[in-house]
């Protein structure tokens, strides 16, 4: 991606009118019931399916002139070439020299980079190997005993997606294996869920591509003390530690000088981001979890959305009308939040995952030649798992002063097979939302119902402005027919590709975080202080020094 040819999204020409587009949509208060109105063909239209997955972009803020002008907005940045140079193995993490492969995690075959094929299928063998050993009981503890428990100790991209799809594939766990995930350096976390295990039986993975993140490094040593300190035969217990620790790095050395076995350290490559990494050997708890023929699923259904993004013209690309969609809205209706709504208990942890995704990818506000960006860059990505946030966030969805663009996300079969009365309740209250956010509800038909339930006239007509809900608010529903490894890594990859299209939009890159550091560095001094270091006290601001100095007092 040469950046002196990127053409700046906002000196466009398609830029300039979709301004224009926008500001005549909002003048004339164009609704999207009156788009569906005009064109009884919309759902029909607008409905796009990429593998197992429909989705439905009808209840937007958009016109075939709308989707023209994006599609325009794509082509005058260069999307398609961004793509390919993407697909390529261009360094298109520029400022870490790296290019962002993920896709050949999942069968993407790099020809400038041929190195990477065979890398990928040994580790993935390994995978298979481990993954036998420990389902067959070949693999033991140091006692002789089976493995019942791995207990993934890893955080951000080392922990959200392999802990997000593990959970997502409930339904597909094999017998055997129960999954942990720790990832907070709160003691509490580590000790609530060691305090449900045997050592003698349970297995760790020490996830971290850098082998040196703090929270990581902290929980491991002290998962390793538990285990030596839980056993009769200590000694024992260290020379068999290998039984017990295995590591996912791109830092091998590091993992051995923690004192895993060389042969038991995982691979990860330079080439792929944290948050784009449970495709590799990141995914072991996965694995793990529902065996490698699935996680080959789960591989699979991403590798039909990478074809699908470098196959597909950009108006019917279903992340690249993602990403588009997102940009109008962050960019010409000043939406400042988007909201993720799986309809699934078994996907609520997606809304964290794509908040790393999205919010470490595109929290950038200088582009890619370290400009300041002139135009609002990467939303706050926020929800949980529907029905619950009907109970507590929807009001503002619906009424609040704000606008959120939501994503549905839907699933036709039932998780629980003898339920289906209930699965249908919960679909039927995924459609309706988005209904209601889109129709909302006019005083006039707030006052007939009141006044058709019994209310007075001055109650009706007072209640009624209370009652009265916007609507024309935009949502995209992603409808699933089974939650299914294969199905899921498309989903996955739908995102993962629609944060590159944003970033190609706004000219930052998708794949560095340099922001998260600054919190790394200042936390050195503030933890010397809290151990009574003066010097370090002194350097720190004085709302710090006052907070620690009461924790000190507090704590005695
Ligand atoms: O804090 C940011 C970050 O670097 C993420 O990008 C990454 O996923 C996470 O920390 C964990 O990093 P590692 O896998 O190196 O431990």
């Amino acid at each position: 991606m040469a950046d002196s040819t990127m053409v700046r999204a906002l000196q466009t020409e398609a830029w300039r009118q979709l301004q224009a587009h926008q500001s005549q949509l909002s003048n004339s208060g164009t609704r999207i019931t009156e788009l569906f109105a005009q064109d009884p063909q919309r759902s029909a239209t607008l409905g796009l399916t990429c593998g197992n997955i429909h989705v439905d972009f009808s209840k937007h803020l958009l016109t075939t002139q709308t989707l023209m002008l994006l599609v325009q907005l794509a082509e005058a940045v260069d999307l398609p070439q961004a793509i390919t140079d993407l697909f390529r193995g261009d360094a298109v993490n520029n400022t870490e020299c790296r290019p962002a492969l993920h896709m050949a995690l999942r069968g993407l075959d790099v020809e400038t980079h041929p190195d990477i094929k065979p890398d990928v299928d040994d580790a993935l063998a390994r995978m298979q190997t481990l993954v036998d050993a420990v389902h067959s009981g070949t693999w033991r503890g140091y006692s002789g005993k089976i493995i019942r428990d791995v207990v993934n100790i890893g955080i951000g991209g080392s922990d959200l997606g392999p802990a997000m799809v593990t959970r997502a594939l409930r339904a597909n766990h094999l017998d055997g294996i129960r999954s942990h995930f720790v990832s907070n350096v709160d003691p509490a976390h580590l000790s609530n869920c060691l305090s449900q295990l045997n050592p003698e039986t349970t297995l760790f993975v020490v996830a971290s591509k850098s082998f040196g993140t703090l929270e990581t490094m902290q929980n491991a040593g002290q998962a390793r003390r538990w285990l030596i300190a839980a056993a009769d035969d200590q000694e024992q217990v260290r020379v068999n530690l290998h039984k017990h620790f295995i590591a996912v790095s791109a830092n091998k050395q590091a993992a051995v000088d923690f004192g895993i076995e060389a042969s038991q350290v995982f691979p990860v490559w330079d080439w792929v981001g944290g948050r784009f990494s449970l495709w590799s050997a990141i995914g072991l708890p996965i694995a793990m979890a529902v065996g490698m023929p699935r996680f080959r699923e789960l591989l699979a259904g991403a590798e039909l959305v990478d074809q699908h993004v470098a196959t597909t013209p950009l108006a019917s690309n279903v992340p690249v009308l993602m990403g588009l969609l997102a940009v109008w809205y962050r960019n010409f209706w000043d939406a400042g939040s988007h909201a993720v709504l799986p309809y699934a208990q078994d996907l609520e942890l997606l809304p964290g995952f794509l908040q790393q995704l999205e919010m470490e990818s595109l929290g950038k506000s200088v582009d890619r030649d370290g400009e300041a960006v002139a135009i609002s860059t990467g939303p706050v990505i926020w929800g949980s798992a529907g029905t619950n946030g009907q109970h507590s966030f929807h009001q503002l969805l619906h009424q609040g002063t704000g606008f959120v663009p939501a994503d549905f996300i839907a699933i036709a079969s039932p998780s629980v097979a003898d339920n289906l009365q209930q699965h249908q309740h919960l679909l039927a209250n995924c459609f309706s939302q988005s209904r209601a956010l889109m129709e909302g509800k006019t005083s006039q038909q707030a006052e007939q119902e009141l006044l058709g339930a019994g209310e007075d006239g001055a109650r009706a007509a007072s209640l009624a402005k209370h009652k009265a809900v916007p609507g024309n608010r935009p949502s995209t529903t992603f409808l699933l027919d089974n939650l299914n490894a294969f199905n899921l890594g498309s989903l996955i990859a739908l995102y993962e590709h629609k944060v590159f299209v944003q970033s190609v939009a706004w000219n930052i890159n998708a794949f560095d975080q340099w922001g998260v550091e600054i919190g790394k560095q200042l936390s050195a001094s503030a933890f010397a202080a809290l151990n009574g270091d003066e010097a370090a006290a002194q350097t720190l601001d004085p709302s710090s020094q006052a907070l620690i100095g009461l924790c000190l007092r507090q704590a005695g």
